[in-house]
């Protein structure tokens, strides 16, 4: 019960769904949270419930500047970050013939760019310090095929590449980057399709476990791959999945 005590974590997408859990875990471990998305009030609320020193902080991942001052802000506020955890990020259920540029812009942006931008903001300090933790989430469908989710395929599967080169360029600072990948979780984000009963069935027939991960699954992971006990782990995809992948 304190294996990340006292150490600033940063979480992005906080203020639902597995951000939610993901932060809650980290502090029933000791760590301070610098919670991070567009929505403060519902922010403001989590860092009230969590405490032990968790605060809100306003952040959208698709600006840059955001992301710049948001970190700079976290810093000067609660010191260094030890751990970055890149959550942020949706899908959107779109046959491909229909995707606008639009469609494709907003998933990019918001999974991929915002990420990349997030973890440089992160390592341009943690790389002076030659520490740090930075575990990005990704999905299975950064592996095998969802139908309908063509974009987010392929911004998850950027997100892998990612996390490998950045791993590689920054290990020699003692900085790791690795990814988590989860299968389906009931989320606000997912929650309207899992409600679907021929989907649920069809989801949970591709899942050997026989069941939707949980918060509490991936934050298992996350947490490994976060502490000290994982530090020669680097540029790697922790698969959450049940068993899809091995199918
Ligand atoms: N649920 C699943 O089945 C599943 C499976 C595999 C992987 N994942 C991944 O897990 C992560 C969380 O998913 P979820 O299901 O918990 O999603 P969700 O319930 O839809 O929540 C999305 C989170 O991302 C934040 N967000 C959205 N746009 C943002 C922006 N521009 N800037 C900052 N934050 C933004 C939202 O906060 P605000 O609206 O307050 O900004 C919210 O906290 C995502 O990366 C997703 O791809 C989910």
């Amino acid at each position: 019960m304190g294996m990340f005590k006292d150490q600033v974590v940063v979480v992005t997408g906080a203020s639902k769904g597995l951000g939610v859990g993901l932060a809650t875990a980290f502090a029933e471990e000791g760590a301070r949270l610098a919670l991070c998305s567009r929505s403060f009030d519902e922010l403001t609320r989590l860092a009230d419930q969590i405490g032990k020193g968790a605060r809100p902080y306003y952040l959208d991942v698709r600006d840059v500047d955001s992301i710049r001052q948001c970190f700079a802000t976290i810093e000067r506020e609660m010191g260094p970050i030890e751990v970055l955890v890149n959550n942020a990020g949706m899908g959107n259920p779109i046959p491909a013939v229909d995707v606008t540029e639009a469609d494709w812009d907003w998933m990019m942006d918001l999974n991929l760019k915002g990420t990349f931008f997030c973890c440089q903001e992160a390592a341009k300090r943690m790389l002076g310090r030659k520490r740090g933790k930075i575990v990005n989430i990704s999905s299975q469908a950064s592996v095998v095929a969802i139908e309908h989710e063509s974009v987010y395929c392929a911004s998850k599967g950027g997100l892998n590449m990612l996390t490998k080169t950045l791993a590689v360029e920054w290990a020699p600072s003692n900085v790791t980057v690795n990814a988590v990948g989860p299968t389906f979780i009931r989320t606000p984000g997912t929650a309207e399709r899992l409600d679907d009963p021929a989907t649920a069935a069809s989801i949970l027939s591709r899942i050997p476990r026989g069941r939707y991960a949980t918060a509490e699954d991936v934050a298992s992971a996350v947490l490994f791959l976060a502490s000290d006990g994982a530090s020669m782990i680097t540029g790697t995809l922790l698969l959450v999945d049940g068993g899809w992948t091995a199918l």
